[in-house]
């Protein structure tokens, strides 16, 4: 291998079981399936198209979008999952280093070291909020913010955003909103007045299509331009017919996804009361997960207690995490079960 890679630690993704049945919770996807319009897009005349190569331009899809979001077809950049854009964000905008919080999505750091990036890594607070001051003289590099954040689920309010896109205008300012159809305010209300910023969004939680990889995301075309660049210069063809297809359906069932974000939200406050009546500290989420932690058991040993019983969850190890584990919220009766094995593991 290329000597520059070699020390390269990969991101280590959560469990994808085959065969054994297990109640997931560990990788935030939808426990709802895709909407009506997405399950009939794909027939036979679908599938026999596959001999042809899919849209390069994905025309389709990004007019759609731009539609759906209000903004322009050149403000719109599509490609394979979000984490593809994350790649080519930090490939195209990290030159001058890049920041991050100390406590986020994982795959920052790996991306900042896949492309050689001198990366700062800035400490959350104590209470694990995002504090602002810390990214108002980063002008020049690529600042990078999950909001809400993950695994803390903690949203960081727009006015705060807003303070760092102006204070640092020559930086591209990445708002990650994988999580933001479950709680929060999208940054996409400040891209008129904010040439710098590049908002990323995803297919994989809120619209059940974690398995079709597809990720969006609005900037200046500026940005945008320069981000199909890379995807050109990488694999033109990296949304394959059948995501296409699935994400311009998918936009017609707007209610049909906001209902199922609904439902996961009230879960997510049944559990969170349900986990604190039994002790645990439970830190205020705006996504479709929440990290929780009890002082009577260790993170790890709570995950793999749940693992027997049937039920994956995510535990991060070292640092302020380890007593913490992430849990995605399920259906109600998935976080039945759930509570059920965890009063069983706390009792024990
Ligand atoms: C904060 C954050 N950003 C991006 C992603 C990647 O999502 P995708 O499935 O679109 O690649 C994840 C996945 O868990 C995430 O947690």
């Amino acid at each position: 291998m290329n000597q520059k890679y070699a020390e390269l630690t990969a991101y280590t993704p959560g469990e994808q079981p085959l065969g054994v049945k297990y109640i997931k919770l560990n990788t935030n996807e939808s426990p709802y399936p895709p909407s009506p319009d997405v399950l009939v897009s794909i027939g036979y005349g679908e599938l026999s198209d596959l001999r042809l190569y899919s849209d390069p331009d994905c025309r389709g899809l990004r007019k759609a979008l731009g539609e759906f979001y209000s903004r322009e077809t050149d403000e719109v950049f599509v490609s394979n999952g979000s984490d593809d854009i994350l790649n080519f964000a930090f490939m195209a905008f990290s030159e001058k280093g890049v920041v991050f919080p100390d406590i986020t999505y994982g795959f920052y750091e790996v991306y900042a070291k896949l492309h050689g990036a001198n990366y700062e890594k800035k400490p959350l607070c104590d209470d694990f909020t995002i504090k602002t001051e810390d990214y108002l003289e980063e002008n020049g590099k690529l600042i990078v913010i999950a909001n809400p954040n993950a695994p803390t689920g903690i949203f960081k309010p727009l006015c705060e955003i807003e303070r760092i896109l102006k204070a640092n205008p020559d930086s591209v300012v990445l708002v990650d909103e994988a999580y933001i159809d479950f709680g929060g305010e999208s940054a996409l209300k400040l891209l008129n007045s904010y040439k710098n910023l590049l908002v990323v969004r995803t297919y994989s939680k809120s619209r059940s299509l974690a398995g079709a990889r597809l990720g969006f995301a609005f900037a200046d075309k500026e940005i945008i331009a320069d981000l199909n660049k890379l995807k050109f210069s990488t694999n033109p063809y990296s949304i394959n017919r059948l995501t296409l297809i699935a994400g311009e359906a998918a936009l017609r069932n707007g209610k049909y996804y906001d209902d199922n974000a609904q439902k996961i939200i009230e879960t997510r406050t049944y559990v969170t009361a349900k986990l604190r009546e039994m002790g645990f500290e439970v830190i205020e989420s705006a996504a479709n997960f929440v990290l929780a932690g009890h002082e009577a058991i260790s993170g790890s040993d709570f995950a793999s207690e749940m693992k027997k019983r049937g039920i994956l969850i995510r535990h991060f190890s070292g640092g302020r995490l380890e007593k913490y584990n992430r849990i995605t919220i399920g259906t109600r009766a998935e976080m039945d079960a759930f509570l059920f094995a965890t009063e069983k593991i706390i009792k024990k």
